[in-house]
């Protein structure tokens, strides 16, 4: 049976991609937030999964407002990364596992959770900026991804409980399948940020914090949170910090073990904030 070892939660500021790819990590502005990530790089090195299930927003990139799945299961077998107005970043291509992606979404759609299937997909900065957050500059990313989109973009987005839930039954669905593989899920997106309007710029250090403590403890009651308190607090885009509940749900039921904890701002516009929990 496969097994969910841990959970990654990370921050995916498009400008994070661009320090790595044009070398300015230890310039005074990038250093303290890439020593964040030094920890979390060691420590995938010591427990390497076999594949990552990857949730992101995809940001009109692969979808646009032509079309908006609200959950989107990538089950192709690779993935370009792709041209965002500057080329595509210089990053390896992503390849998938067809095989686990394909089951989960058997699993989840009888669970009742109406998952698109995407068998051609290019991967934008809300995947491969965690990737090279926890992996640095590799040739090739070491292990298939599975990417899980998620719509954060256009209202009506998923409610943090349907995100919670969602996370649930991927757990289901992975321990159903029946070859001995090591996954993690990682949640991307957030923190606070709003790109746009009178507020861009906004930040909430207290609220993004205890969004931190909550999701260790008492993600159940966090699921709780509605769009409003999100928009209200984290600005228009802490939106995508429902994408971390994800992950959450996919977690066993026993407390996690924090092995990390960062947050740090300002990124771009945007509070960066990272968690790994192990599983118990
Ligand atoms: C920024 C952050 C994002 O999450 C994003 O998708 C685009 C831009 C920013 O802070 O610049
Ligand atoms: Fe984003």
């Amino acid at each position: 049976m496969a097994r969910i070892t841990a959970s990654v939660y990370t921050s995916h500021v498009p400008a994070i991609g661009a320090a790595l790819d044009l070398g300015k990590t230890t310039e005074p502005y990038w250093q303290p937030l890439f020593k964040g990530y030094d920890f979390s790089k060691q420590w995938l090195k010591d427990n390497k999964p076999d594949v990552i299930f990857l949730v992101f927003n995809d940001h009109a990139t692969a979808f646009s407002l032509e079309m908006i799945p609200t959950f989107a299961i990538g089950t192709a077998a690779e993935y370009a990364v792709a041209d965002e107005g500057w080329g595509p970043r210089p990053v390896p291509k992503v390849f998938g596992h067809p095989e686990l992606a394909g089951h989960i979404a058997q699993s989840v759609i009888q669970d009742d959770f109406d998952l698109t299937i995407v068998n051609k997909m290019d991967v934008d900065h809300g995947l491969t900026v965690p990737l090279s957050l926890m992996y640095g500059q590799p040739d090739a990313w070491p292990c298939p991804v599975i990417p899980f989109a998620v719509n954060v973009v256009q209202y009506p987005v998923p409610s943090g409980r349907r995100c919670y839930n969602l996370g649930k039954a991927i757990r289901k669905a992975v321990e159903s399948y029946d070859e001995p593989l090591n996954v993690q899920i990682w949640g991307t997106g957030g923190m606070s940020h709003q790109l746009q309007g009178a507020r861009a710029g906004l930040i909430n250090k207290e609220w993004d914090n205890r969004f931190l403590d909550r999701l260790i403890e008492d993600p159940e009651g966090l699921s709780q949170v509605s769009h409003i308190e999100y928009v209200r607090e984290a600005g228009s885009e802490g939106i995508e910090l429902v994408m971390w509940l994800i992950a959450r749900g996919a977690m066993s039921d026993k407390a996690p073990t924090v092995k990390h904890r960062f947050y740090h701002v300002p990124a771009s516009n945007t509070a960066v904030g990272h968690l790994i929990l192990e599983n118990n």
